[in-house]
């Protein structure tokens, strides 16, 4: 019987050793403080969910995670660098973030979006640098660039910096926000995985990650108004202060409990089919009882 924890721990080791090789790969003569900036933003705090996404669904499609390690060190790069800019203070102006102080408060604003452009950059420098590139990892790599680009995350944070000065608060606006800020890059690494693995599943995946990316994205509005600062690592009620259009402000915080129910839901019932490992499935339960 498969331990949940144990596997978790297992795909973090992984990750930890891959990104470290990385990280000691920086150019010698580049500017230590880029360098600095660079770890500093995607070391130490985070969850690791979307490597992890990556490794478990190629896993339970019959690969080996060997296979999608420059895809799973890359997803958490454009990551890294989506939240870094994510604070900067032209957007939602967070000092905190994996509970210590955010990037730009660290190394100052102009190094700050200097550092997230060179992890978005370092991310596909990564991706090309895998030996014996097949199609299905060129199909996984243009998916992490779509999913990551305008029509994706980028889209959804533009999305996401118009709703706080519109006076539109309904349901659809909200589902396109959270849709492509977050649920792309929830959904890319499992794509990716099941591309490098010959496309299987690829649809019900698809759906998957949007309704797990959905849960994700509500479960953080949650955490924003009712976690406190030590659990989140990050500065609480921030949505409310930047007048961010949330699942809080369309739904109640009853009924944005219920739609995570609903999309916790619809995503265990779409993995359960796919899922004999058991890991998955145990993630979303995770995804849903989460309080970090
Ligand atoms: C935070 O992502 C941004 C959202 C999409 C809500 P995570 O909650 O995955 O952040 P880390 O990587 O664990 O810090
Ligand atoms: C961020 O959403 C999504 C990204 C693409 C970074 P939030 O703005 O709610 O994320 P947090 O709460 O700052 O982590
Ligand atoms: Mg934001
Ligand atoms: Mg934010
Ligand atoms: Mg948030």
């Amino acid at each position: 019987m498969l331990d949940f924890n144990d596997k978790y721990s297992e795909y973090l080791r992984y990750f930890e050793e891959s990104l470290d090789k990385k990280l000691s790969s920086l150019y010698k003569t580049a500017p230590s403080v880029i360098k600095d900036a660079m770890a500093y933003a995607v070391e130490g705090g985070g969850k690791r969910v979307r490597p992890v996404l990556c490794y478990a669904t190629c896993e339970m499609l019959g690969g080996n995670i060997t296979d999608v390690t420059e895809l799973a060190l890359a997803i958490e790069f454009i990551h890294s660098y989506s939240l870094v800019h994510d604070d900067l203070p032209s957007m939602d102006n967070d000092d905190y973030r994996r509970g210590k102080f955010s990037t730009h408060k660290q190394f100052g604003e102009a190094i700050g979006v200097l550092a997230g452009d060179a992890l978005l950059n370092f991310a596909f420098e990564i991706l090309l640098s895998k030996k014996d590139i097949t199609d299905g990892y060129i199909n996984a790599a243009k998916i992490v660039a779509d999913y990551a680009g305008y029509g994706g995350m980028i889209g959804g944070q533009v999305l996401d910096l118009l709703s706080e000065k519109s006076v539109r608060s309904d349901e659809k606006t909200l589902y396109d926000i959270y849709i492509n800020k977050t649920a792309k890059l929830i959904t890319a690494p499992i794509l990716a995985a099941s591309c490098v693995t010959g496309g299987k599943h690829f649809d019900a995946l698809k759906e998957y990650g949007s309704d797990l990316g959905l849960l994700f994205q509500i479960t953080d509005d949650l955490m924003d108004a009712f976690g406190t600062k030590e659990e989140i690592g990050k500065t609480p009620h921030k949505d409310e202060a930047e007048n961010k259009l949330t699942s809080i402000k369309v739904f109640g915080a009853d009924g944005a409990k219920e739609k995570a129910r609903e999309c916790y839901l619809n995503a265990k019932a779409v993995i359960e089919k796919i899922d004999d490992i058991g890991f998955l499935t145990a993630f979303t339960d995770k995804m849903f009882q989460r309080r970090s």
